[in-house]
């Protein structure tokens, strides 16, 4: 199977046993989107009107939240099943929503310059390179516009297992290639999918290549102080987890393919 077909098969599962990335956004979130949504002040003040393309974040989170707080948005996510919980939301709350399945290394669905924002959560591991994903956010964003991303950090996903004395093992090379290894230590990774290692060149240095600027970058502290060794907080104080980006798009770099936009899926209550 492609890591596209496992990926998605596992994603469905995921949101079907009811992960927690498929929590769907609170009453009391919506009430609050920005301020959930951008806890780093890296959003304008307003989203109102805003073309938002909310990149492998099925789930119905980060989109309704985008919609409650204004913005035009389309999702595209892989997992039919963590879409379907976007549209159940974005039905129950009467809002505007476009859903598209597709894969965010071949976005030919979507058209150029087509959108203000690109927000995309911890997911680029589940492709085998990070430079098509890169290339097609800089095709369908607008010059200046802005691309926020996490992604898992690349010490985590070489820690393959404790040793006796609770260290954390780094068993994967840095320059692994292919499909990483099903690992003892299985934090910080999901079950049943196929994941990869990108190495900072590739995240940051991948961003750079495609016209972006790096304006803020960010590790999301996960230590805890205050827990037993067997859980994941314990393992945050020695490793961060994840690694978060606010790029601007400065310019665009000469395209090679134009795309003929689809209509995908729009939820008009
Ligand atoms: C960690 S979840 C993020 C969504 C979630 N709403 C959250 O709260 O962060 C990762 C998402 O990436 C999606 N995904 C995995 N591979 C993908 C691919 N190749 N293209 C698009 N989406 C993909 C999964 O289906 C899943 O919805």
């Amino acid at each position: 199977m492609d890591y596209r077909t496992t990926n998605q098969t596992a994603w469905n599962h995921l949101a079907d046993t009811g992960s927690l990335f498929a929590k769907v956004a609170s009453d009391a979130e919506c009430r609050e989107p920005l301020k959930v949504l951008d806890g780093r002040g890296w959003l304008p003040k307003t989203i109102a009107g805003m073309d938002v393309l909310c990149l492998a974040s099925g789930g119905g989170w980060q989109a309704i939240l985008y919609a409650v707080a204004g913005a035009n948005v389309t999702v595209v996510d892989l997992s039919d099943s963590m879409l379907r919980l976007d549209e159940r939301e974005a039905k129950r709350r009467g809002l505007k929503l476009r859903t598209v399945q597709a894969s965010m290394d071949d976005l030919s669905v979507l058209g150029d310059s087509q959108f203000d924002l690109v927000h995309q959560p911890v997911s680029t591991c589940y492709v085998p390179d990070v430079r098509p994903v890169f290339g097609e956010v800089a095709r369908v964003l607008r010059v200046d516009g802005l691309y926020i991303s996490q992604h898992k950090q690349p010490v985590s996903l070489q820690i393959s297992h404790r040793n006796e004395r609770h260290q954390f093992v780094i068993g994967v090379e840095y320059f692994h290639k292919g499909p990483l290894p099903k690992q003892q230590d299985e934090s910080y990774r999901e079950t049943g999918a196929v994941e990869y290692l990108h190495r900072l060149e590739d995240l940051i240095g991948g961003l750079c290549e495609q016209g972006f600027v790096v304006e803020d970058f960010r590790e999301p502290k996960r230590a805890d102080y205050q827990v037993d060794v067997s859980h994941f907080g314990y393992r945050g104080r020695f490793v961060p987890p994840y690694l978060r980006m606010k790029a601007r798009l400065l310019r665009k770099k000469e395209q090679t393919r134009t795309s003929t936009p689809a209509p995908g899926k729009l939820w008009i209550p």
